[in-house]
């Protein structure tokens, strides 16, 4: 579609529809919230209320980023986001267990990782960095397909007793296509039958060149097991990360992502969101998703209550109205009644759209019964 209505513009920017169609008016524009708009009107508003637009295509309004774009001036150094990956039973949550000194495998049933979990980790150098351990590639791709750019650097895990398999595959394509860089950890080579070289030759048929090949993926032998190879895989992802340059503006109102959210018998829906630009403080009010909600507490990765999360930071939630989903986008708002309106619209449009793809269905049954 080369336009956009003028209700979805108001909703991709979480902003009131009103305060949209008041500003097409100043512009001379009189619309209702349910008229389109050819995209060089969109982009106008969309700058008209500090965001900032993207193009998929010519002709196509793709997305438009929630944020207001940061002047350059405001922007600090943040902590690289890492998500770790690979084939199961590599040892992805044994490498981030190692990495953390903590035992979270341990307490895992039956050592298979439920969960994303979301970890800081500060390295012996100083280096601050954010990790992720996912429980399949399954939540990375539907995170990245819902546009939630989450992670900044993968860690591609592959068993030095084991080959490049499916789930190794999958990693590396994920990475490509999000033109995330990638660092690849031979795990396991405390094992007799471990093979480093074999799985750099596998690699290689894949296109990964690592650096021991004369390539520019820089690979580092390691063991979750007896901690061989930890501080080099630090080093190399502190490296990675000062070629990212990357940065965030900690002085505004937050955004972030969701890692993942539940209902919590005690406390409510909770949500471990990372937050990737400004700080999520005690008292937001925020939109996420179709949900929106007040933040009545914030809790980091140790368990801890903090006041507030910036840039990099991955924080539990609590004070939302209904559990949002993995990948939704967080944002802070200035009312209750703008984040209960964008909330709403957002899922009334879903609403809409499940019961569009019903009837469809039912169309080409009864096409196909024909
Ligand atoms: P999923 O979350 O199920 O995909 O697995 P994972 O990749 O997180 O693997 P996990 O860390 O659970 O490790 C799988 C098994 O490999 C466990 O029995 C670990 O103890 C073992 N393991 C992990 N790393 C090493 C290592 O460096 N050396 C040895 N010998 N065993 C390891
Ligand atoms: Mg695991």
């Amino acid at each position: 579609p080369d336009a956009i209505m003028v209700s979805e513009l108001a909703n991709r920017m979480a902003e009131r529809v009103a305060d949209v169609v008041k500003s097409l008016m100043k512009m001379g524009m009189m619309v209702t919230q349910n008229q389109t708009l050819d995209q060089d009107t969109a982009e106008l508003i969309v700058e008209e209320f500090g965001h900032r637009m993207v193009r998929v295509s010519d002709s196509d309004v793709e997305d438009v980023i929630h944020q207001t774009e940061d002047d350059p001036k405001d922007l600090k150094p943040r902590p690289p986001v890492i998500t770790i990956m690979g084939h199961v039973d590599h040892g992805k949550t044994s490498l981030l267990d190692a990495i953390r000194k903590t035992k979270v495998v341990a307490g895992e049933a039956g050592g298979i990782t439920q969960h994303i979990g979301a970890y800081q980790v500060t390295t012996d150098s100083g280096a601050v960095l954010s990790f992720l351990d996912t429980p399949g590639h399954a939540a990375f791709t539907s995170m990245r397909s819902r546009g939630a750019h989450v992670t900044d650097i993968v860690i591609l895990v592959v068993a030095a007793d084991d080959s490049v398999m499916p789930q190794t595959i999958e990693a590396i394509n994920h990475a490509k296509a999000a033109k995330v860089p990638m660092i690849v950890a031979i795990n396991k080579v405390d094992k007799p039958a471990a093979n480093a070289d074999k799985v750099r030759a596998e690699l290689l048929q894949h296109e990964i060149v690592v650096e021991k090949m004369s390539g520019d993926v820089q690979d580092v032998e390691v063991s979750a097991l007896t901690g061989q190879g930890l501080d080099e895989l630090l080093e190399s992802i502190a490296i990675q990360a000062e070629i990212l340059e990357l940065k965030a503006n900690p002085d505004r109102a937050a955004e972030g992502a969701v890692i993942e959210a539940q209902l919590d018998v005690g406390r409510g829906p909770v949500a471990t969101v990372l937050i990737q630009n400004g700080t999520l403080k005690q008292g937001d009010i925020f939109v996420v998703g179709e949900q929106y909600g007040k933040v009545r507490a914030l809790v980091n990765d140790k368990g801890e209550r903090v006041a507030e999360a910036g840039p990099s930071v991955p924080v539990e939630v609590l004070g939302l109205n209904g559990t949002p989903e993995a990948g939704d986008v967080l944002n802070v708002v200035a009312t209750e009644a703008q984040a209960r309106e964008i909330a709403e619209y957002r899922s009334n449009v879903s609403r809409e759209k499940r019961a569009a793809v019903g009837a469809g269905t039912t169309l080409e049954q009864l096409m196909a019964k024909a």
